[in-house]
Parts: structure tokens; sequence; C-alpha cells
């Protein structure tokens, strides 16, 4: 009896060995906007080829919308180790210390993605992404959206409009100086919240690129939606540095490749994504969509590039002048 007792245990405990052996590493995948957006889209992707280059070994589960954690509570969880992968925005990373980032907030200093990617993908990109290592963390890679709007009930044209109008920004003190350079009032609120604030008027009006505006409905919550491409919005994709070490090397090697295939497809679509919705945005009627002329675009820039100057000793002068120097750029000569 006693034998069988025991042939009995150790036959379980080596059907769950197996069975353990065979459990696929899970990957939570946290983030904030809907699945039709080029974050959202390239996490999808990053999940099936994950899954296709590890053979089943790791599984990516992606949890979008903020159905998981809203913004800040998804930086503690990954930093807890409970979500192994996020995409946030370059402007919420101020708040863990890595203040730098807001370098991308900065008003009018990327005409395009090509200037962009000269940093991102530069010595400057690469500095950034090694200061998160200090906060247990492992940058894998930028990940674009785009360039923003301005969307309010009131009409936002001319740099004056802006005077006392209550905008929602992400947690950005750039993006805080910005609103403030043309008389606004910033608020900082999590994405998940920003649809119900201006429905009910907590804040009059906000910024995002369009693939975000469209997808969470807010221009039917907005009458007016300005298209001033002030500023960049994109993602540092990262993940928890314990975990990424402590990864088979082979396993990690085949993720490094899943990102990179992702990065290309993701980048790869941003920009048509974009245009896309500011095309639903206009078809739908239910903001009215202003192009800024040429001397309204050139009014607002002039108000807004002396934040460049302002937060220098936050985002550090050598990093600003960098851009200016890969970008051929001269705020005087405006
Ligand atoms: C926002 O909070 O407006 C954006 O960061 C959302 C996002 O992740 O694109």
């Amino acid at each position: 009896m006693k034998i069988r007792t025991m042939v009995v245990g150790i036959v379980a405990a080596t059907f769950s060995m197996i069975a353990m052996a065979q459990a696929p590493i899970v990957i939570k995948f946290s983030h904030v906007v809907a699945t039709d957006t080029p974050k959202g889209k390239g996490a999808e992707f990053f999940a099936k080829k994950a899954g296709e280059l590890t053979k089943g070994k790791v599984k990516v589960e992606v949890y979008a919308n903020s159905t998981l954690y809203k913004d800040k509570e998804e930086m503690e969880a990954l930093q807890l180790g409970a979500v192994q992968m996020l995409a946030p925005s370059l402007a919420k990373f101020g708040p863990l210390g890595v203040k730098e980032f807001e370098l991308f907030d900065l008003p009018y200093i990327f005409d395009d993605y090509k200037e962009l990617h000269l940093i991102t993908e530069g010595p400057v990109g690469k500095g950034l992404m090694q200061k998160l290592e200090g906060r247990g963390l492992v940058g894998l890679a930028f990940w674009d959206n785009g360039f923003k709007v301005m969307s309010s009930n009131k009409p936002i044209t001319t740099p004056e409009d802006y005077k006392g109008q209550k905008m929602r920004i992400q947690s950005s003190n750039v993006l805080d100086a910005q609103m403030r350079a043309l008389g606004a009032i910033p608020q900082k609120m999590a994405f998940s919240e920003v649809y119900q604030a201006l429905q009910t008027g907590v804040v009059d009006g906000t910024e995002n690129p369009p693939s975000n505006l469209y997808t969470q409905k807010m221009h039917e919550v907005q009458k007016y939606v300005t298209m001033t491409n002030h500023g960049y919005l994109g993602y540092a994709v990262i993940t928890n540095k314990k975990f990424w070490d402590g990864l088979p090397a082979d396993v990690r090697g085949q993720l490094e490749q899943a990102m990179k295939e992702a990065t290309t497809y993701s980048n790869g679509i941003a920009k048509e994504e974009n245009d896309k919705a500011m095309e639903e945005v206009r078809k739908s009627g239910k903001s009215q969509v202003t192009v800024p002329t040429p001397a309204q675009k050139l009014a607002l820039k002039k108000a807004l590039v002396k934040v460049h100057n302002e937060m220098a000793g936050r985002i550090g002068k050598e990093n600003i002048d960098t851009v200016y120097k890969a970008t051929n750029f001269d705020p005087s000569k405006l």
C-alpha cells in the first residue's frame, strides 16, 4: 500500500514537472490606447511574432485600453513585476525620474518623422534608453505615434484663443510649460479619464495625435480641432530588467527579433493610421477641423519655442542642441 502511494505520488509529481516545463512564459503587455492605433497594432503584431519565433515558448497577452492598468499604475506594476511589458508615451517618464525623455515633448522641435528618427536612432535615443536601467527597466524600442492636433470646445486658431482654457495634458512638465506659454491652464490626467473630462467640461480641450483623438471618440465631445502639428507623441517599449535578464538567452534573442520586426511594422503604419483617423474625424462632422494658415502657424510657433530654453535645465541643453544640429533648426531665425 505504502509503495503504491509512493508510486502514485512520483507519477503525479513527474506529470506536474512536465506540465511546468511546457508552460509558456507569459508576458503581460499592458497599454492604454485602443487596439486600432499604431501602438495597439504594434503590440498585437509583437504578440503574434513572439509566439511564432519562440515556437510557443512565450505567450504575449496584450491588455489594451487601460483594461489592466491606467497610466501611473502600469509603471508601478512593471517595476513590481505584475506586468512584463509596456509602451508608455515618452511624456510619461518624468515621474520615474527620467525627465530627459520630455525632450520629445518640446513644441515644434521636430518637423516630421524623419527628423525625429535622427534622434531616436542616434546617441541621444540610446543614452535615454540606458538611463532606464537605473530604474530597473530595459528600453527595447521607440515606437511612433504621430504629431499632435489641439482640440477644444472653444475656437483655438490663434495663440490668444488658448488663454484661460483648461487643457488636459500627459504627466510632462514640458507639456505643462507649453500650455502655460499659451496662457492656458494645464491639467495632468490619466488617458483613461480624458473622454469623460472633456464630455463633462472638467477640461475644455486637449492635444493628441488624430489616432488617439478618433479611437477614443474625443472628437465627438470637442467642437474644434486645429491641425497644429505642434508636437510629437511616441513611445518607448519597456520591460522589467530582472524579468528580461532572467529569460533563457535564446528566448531573449527571439523576442528581440520579434520586437525589431514589430517596430518596423508599427513605425511603418503610424503616419497612415493618423492620416486615416484625421479623415474620419473630418468626415464625422462632429467637430470643426481647421488647418492653420502659414501666418497662424508661425504665430503659434513663436509663442511656443521659448519653452525649449525654459526647459533646458530639465532636459539638458546638450540634448536640445543635438536636435537643433541634426535637424538644422535655429529658433532665433523664426
Ligand atoms: C496620452 O495619455 O494622451 C497618450 O500618452 C496615450 C498614448 O499612450 O498614446
